[in-house]
């Protein structure tokens, strides 16, 4: 079982991630807000072309990259800062996905040329970012910094007239849409679910 934090910021902390699948076992897996059967039709509708080269923000010990591998998409890249989260994702793919990637990044320093990818998946990380004291409606220069930071390094690894950056998330568009526009792009926002609603952002550039 999953430890909780005692504090909700300490979701924004890198040893809290490693501590947390530390403790797991090595093939635990657990998926935030929703699992790939879940959103399947809405990627394979924003991601048409299974060729496509994505990287998953923030992968955690989810099945999303697993299970659209499975769908056809093979060409999945994915970041986490938690060497725990990487090494144990590493070591259950490698046989199954020999070409699936893993790298222990931030996603505030994507270590990867410009426009070099077609589709950047967030699912929670900036959320994660975005857990601390203070006030939701005003949040911390800390928390708009590092939320903008990962949204320029999305928009920079992506193609220009392709690239899309896909952001789910329980957020209300009145608390991350102020980091989601950026000149010469758009942002499309949908809410995916019946009585709790999640939101997803869609950024094209
Ligand atoms: C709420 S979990 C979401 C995991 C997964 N995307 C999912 O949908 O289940 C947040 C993940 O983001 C990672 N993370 C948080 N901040 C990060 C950062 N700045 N750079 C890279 N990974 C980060 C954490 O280690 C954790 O695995």
């Amino acid at each position: 079982m999953s430890i909780l934090p005692t504090k909700n910021e300490e979701y924004g902390t890198k040893g809290y991630w490693c501590e947390r699948t530390s403790r797991e076992s090595n093939d635990a897996d657990f998926d935030w807000f929703k699992s790939y059967s879940e959103l399947a039709p809405t990627i394979q509708e924003l991601i048409p072309d299974r060729t496509s080269r994505i990287i998953m923000l923030g992968c955690g010990n989810s099945k999303l990259s697993e299970e659209m591998w499975e769908d056809g998409y093979k060409n999945v890249i994915n970041v986490d800062y938690s060497s725990v989260i990487v090494e144990k994702m590493r070591q259950r793919h490698e046989i199954q996905r020999p070409n699936m990637e893993w790298h222990e990044m931030d996603v505030r320093d994507l270590r990867f040329g410009d426009e070099m990818f077609d589709v950047a998946i967030d699912k929670g990380t900036m959320d994660a970012m975005m857990t601390s004291e203070g006030d939701v409606w005003d949040p911390p220069q800390k928390i708009i910094d590092d939320c903008n930071k990962e949204v320029d390094e999305a928009l920079r690894v992506l193609r220009k007239g392709k690239g899309v950056f896909l952001y789910l998330t329980f957020g209300q568009p009145h608390f991350r849409r102020r980091f989601l526009t950026r000149p010469g792009t758009t942002l499309e926002v949908r809410e995916l679910g019946e009585a709790f609603h999640y939101y997803l952002y869609i950024v094209r550039k």
